[in-house]
């Protein structure tokens, strides 16, 4: 069995723990809001007519903030169809998923459900088809506290108090063809820039995140981000990171190194900025908003041929399901953005229920937690005060595209007497025994150790046995005169909380 050493130095922090890390992704698309959060004919729905099963599974998953409505959808969305009363809002085409929009849940819904489920909203302009004027009216809309055409118009529509947004997303995706209105880097860069601007006249204490690159694959990328930031480096505070990954063809090594290639993302955004930033000879620093992320299998998605044949409302789109390999990789993803606190600091696992989602439903009947539930609402719960660098001296494995990797890789956070340690095992078939030297954090002992693998890494949980992947307790965790000693299995993700 491999052995590796890890020592940890409280003293190495790199940041504190953003809690905005562990944000979501809600966007009308597919099944996501309607049939998902949203059903008012299921017997667990509230009077809002959104499922309290649901609502019950993102507070264990510990959602911080959700990123709203889109997505692609929101450069085709007209945010005045979504509020006011239901009975006059209209159904409308969306064309970014060929969709039929109905708008029975909008702005003042999705806030009631927010307080339901402790987060706060990350809000998305559309500045692809509509403007500065509308994307001012919908700040006047969600802000204003009263004594406007807008802010009255919410207060009449039944919320008194203004929603507060801080952070607002200006567009998604500008760089991709995909995108309904989509654009070059100046001509996006300046109507961010102008668009912020204009924001930020109206509440200069806005948090504007300006859109990135669709994705490290895009011809543009770097070059789109120091593009984008030469107009708008002044007006806005965020630039956002958009990465999905998959299993390709049965190869579990290079994909369990997909955290590898999230980090090198996060360099080169931060390098582009802070070269807009040191050409402007700026005192102000860009930070990053993972916006996007997750494991998504989008060339089987690509591959499908579309059915054009009809504009359905809800339709199944995008479900993947998702396997051990698949979580113990999304563990490794959070991991990755806690490990660079010091640049990302909000982040949204892309998206929250049934699409490419870590909770599932049926309509009428139940929901479940996807196997990629399980990382992310353990780190939610664990991860808190500082984060540590920890020095890790593992074997090394040919991950094919990301070339050499440590088959061991790990994160530590630590508060006040409570500290917390992340770890994975990327090896297919050995398991890997750790021991870590936390003296320097104070703690006596393993106030719970849990670990997420299986004899299959592409075990997944259904419908019908949707309790077939769960995390255990990962008995060879011990605690020795400041060693912690464990046993990772084969691609495995662990989580070991000490006091
Ligand atoms: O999350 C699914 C889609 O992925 C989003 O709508 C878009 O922004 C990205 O391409």
């Amino acid at each position: 069995m491999p052995h590796v050493r890890i020592d940890v130095d409280r003293r190495a922090t790199i940041a504190p723990v953003h809690r905005r890390l562990f944000g979501g992704f809600v966007e009308h698309l597919g099944r996501c809001v309607y049939d998902g959060l949203y059903e008012p004919g299921h017997p667990l729905a509230n009077a809002d007519g959104f499922r309290t099963d649901v609502i019950e599974l993102v507070r264990e998953l510990g959602i911080s903030m959700v990123r709203y409505p889109g997505g692609n959808f929101v450069s085709g969305f007209r945010w005045e169809d979504s509020v006011g009363p239901r009975a006059k809002r209209p159904v409308r085409r969306d064309l970014a998923w060929h969709s039929l929009e109905s708008n029975e849940v909008g702005l003042d819904e999705f806030a009631r459900w927010l307080d339901l489920v402790g987060a706060e909203m990350m809000l998305a302009v559309n500045v692809a088809t509509r403007g500065i004027l509308p994307a001012l009216d919908l700040l006047e809309y969600a802000n204003h506290p009263s004594g406007t055409a807008l802010s009255d118009w919410r207060i009449a529509n039944g919320t008194i108090e203004p929603h507060n947004v801080r952070t607002w997303c200006l567009g998604n995706e500008m760089d991709g063809p995909w995108q309904t209105g989509f654009m070059s880097a100046d001509e996006y860069g300046s109507i961010a820039a102008r668009t912020s601007a204009a924001m930020k006249t109206a509440d200069p204490d806005l948090e504007l995140v300006v859109c990135g690159s669709s994705g490290s694959q895009m011809p543009t990328f770097g070059d789109w981000e120091r593009i984008v930031l030469e107009h708008s480096y002044d007006y806005v505070d965020l630039v956002s990171c958009h990465a999905y990954y998959q299993e390709y063809d049965g190869d579990l090594a290079p994909f369990l190194a997909s955290a590898v290639d999230m980090e090198s993302f996060i360099d080169t955004v931060a390098a582009a900025a802070d070269h807009v930033g040191s050409k402007k000879r700026s005192r102000k620093r860009i930070d990053l908003s993972f916006d996007e992320w997750n494991v998504w299998y989008l060339k089987e998605h690509q591959e499908a041929a579309p059915d054009l044949s009809e504009w359905r409302h809800a339709p199944r789109l995008l479900e993947d399901v998702y396997t051990v390999a698949d979580a113990v990789v999304v563990g490794n993803l959070l991991m990755t953005l806690l490990k660079r606190s010091d640049r990302v600091v909000s982040a949204s696992l892309a998206q929250l229920v049934n699409v490419i989602a870590p909770i599932m439903t049926e309509p009428g009947g139940a929901s479940w937690r996807q196997t990629t539930f399980y990382p992310f609402a353990i780190m939610s719960r664990l991860a808190t005060g500082t984060v540590i660098r920890p020095v890790v001296q593992s074997e090394r494995y040919d991950a094919g595209k990301y070339g050499d990797v440590d088959e061991v890789d790990a994160i530590v956070t630590v508060d006040d007497d409570r500290a917390a340690v992340f770890l994975v095992n990327r090896n297919l078939d050995e398991s890997a025994q750790v021991s870590i030297d936390v003296r320097s954090l104070g703690c006596s002992r393993i106030a719970e150790a849990t670990t997420l693998a299986d004899a299959d890494p592409h075990a997944k949980n259904t419908r019908a046995d949707p309790e077939r992947v769960v995390p255990r307790r990962n008995v060879s965790g011990a605690f020795d005169s400041g060693t912690l000693t464990i046993d990772l299995p084969p691609v495995s993700w662990t989580a070991i909380a000490l006091c």
